[in-house]
């Protein structure tokens, strides 16, 4: 059974800026996970590669077992799914401000 979100060594820079530098988690299904860090860890950038906003310079991305960096998320079946979790990641961010 496939993990519901497998993160692999992601690195993703902006410019100069090393925003996430070889980022691995995993996140079974049924877990709560708690995806935490000070300003500026790469927390956004890490969600917005899983939603398909973004590219990573490196590293790969599973969600259910779906290669999303292949498959962009929005062209499968648990896009609906995933929308929710981004929604649900707004009202966080909203929460926070
Ligand atoms: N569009 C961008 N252009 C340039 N640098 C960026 C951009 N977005 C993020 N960064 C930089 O990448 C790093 C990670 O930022 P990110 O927003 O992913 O962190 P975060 O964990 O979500 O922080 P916060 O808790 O403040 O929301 C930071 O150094 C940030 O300044
Ligand atoms: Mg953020």
């Amino acid at each position: 059974m496939p993990s519901a979100i497998s993160v692999q060594d992601l690195t993703k820079r902006y410019g100069n800026v090393v925003a996430l530098n070889n980022v691995s988690f995993e996140v079974e299904k049924g877990e709560i996970f708690g995806f935490l860090g000070p300003n500026g860890a790469g927390k956004s950038t890490t969600v917005r590669i899983l939603t398909g906003l973004i590219k990573p310079d490196g590293g790969k991305a599973f969600v259910m077992g779906y290669d999303i960096l292949k498959n962009p998320l929005r062209q499968s079946s648990i896009w609906e799914w995933f929308q929710r979790f981004q929604t649900l990641m707004w009202i966080l961010q909203l929460g926070k401000t």
